[in-house]
């Protein structure tokens, strides 16, 4: 079982996020699992430039790094997704990334993984980006397990009390993984997210000829 940590904070070692990111791991890792933890920053990626021809060819015309940390990504079971709080919101780094997964996202193709959202921030916006993340994953097909979240501005030990929550996590993931754990309720949006890009792919066809090809094979084209 291998599970991934995406680190978006472009601080490397001194960043806060991945020491969270990395307690997840550690949890995981002691449960059995095989991990590896990324830095988005530390790779070539450049702006999704939406010119949509991965979703006629299910292919990225950019040269650059992407296409390494996809595979990663889609060799994985489980993901840890991290970011610090930019602005309310994920780093740019990280947006990056999530944007040149749009045919990813028409094609769910994290349908089946597990998934965990991570957040350090200096005093708010913590719940927002754990939500938006999970948007994300969720949009991406995955069902995530949790999320960790911690404001360090007033207290920076709270990121040691953080760590514990985090490894309880990673725990967490892999039985999930482990146990093809129901989510009930993930479950009803990842239904729904799948009947609506399968009918818009389907709307799209005579263009987006990759995706409509890939639903076809995977037979649940609804129209
Ligand atoms: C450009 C930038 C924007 C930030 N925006 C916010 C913010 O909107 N709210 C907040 O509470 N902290 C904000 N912070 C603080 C970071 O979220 C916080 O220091 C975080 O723990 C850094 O994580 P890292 O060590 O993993 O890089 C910002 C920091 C930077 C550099």
């Amino acid at each position: 079982m291998k599970i991934i940590g995406i680190n978006g904070s472009p601080r490397g070692d001194q960043s806060r996020t991945r020491r969270l990111i990395q307690a997840v791991l550690d949890g995981a890792t002691e449960a059995g699992a095989e991990t590896e933890l990324i830095d988005v920053s530390a790779y070539d990626l450049k702006y999704c430039t939406g010119c949509g021809v991965c979703y006629a060819q299910g292919e990225c015309l950019l040269a650059d790094d992407f296409e390494e940390i996809y595979q990663k990504i889609l060799d994985a079971d489980g993901i840890v997704l991290g970011s610090p709080v930019y602005i309310m919101s994920v780093t740019a780094q990280l947006k990056t990334l999530i944007d040149r997964m749009a045919d990813a996202i028409h094609c769910q193709m994290l349908n089946g993984v597990y998934s965990v959202a991570v957040t350090t921030t200096g005093g708010g916006g913590h719940d927002e980006v754990i939500a938006y993340m999970q948007r994300v994953l969720n949009m991406l097909g995955s069902i995530t397990i949790g999320g960790v979240g911690v404001a360090l501005g007033r207290d920076p030990d709270a990121l040691n009390g953080a760590t514990l929550e985090a490894a309880a996590l990673g725990v967490t993931l892999v039985d999930s993984i482990r146990t093809s754990r129901h989510y009930p309720e993930q479950e009803e949006i990842l239904a729904k997210n799948r009947e609506y890009f399968c009918a818009l792919v389907s709307a799209n066809k005579d263009v987006w000829v990759h995706e409509y090809e890939y639903w076809k094979e995977l037979d649940l084209l609804l129209h």
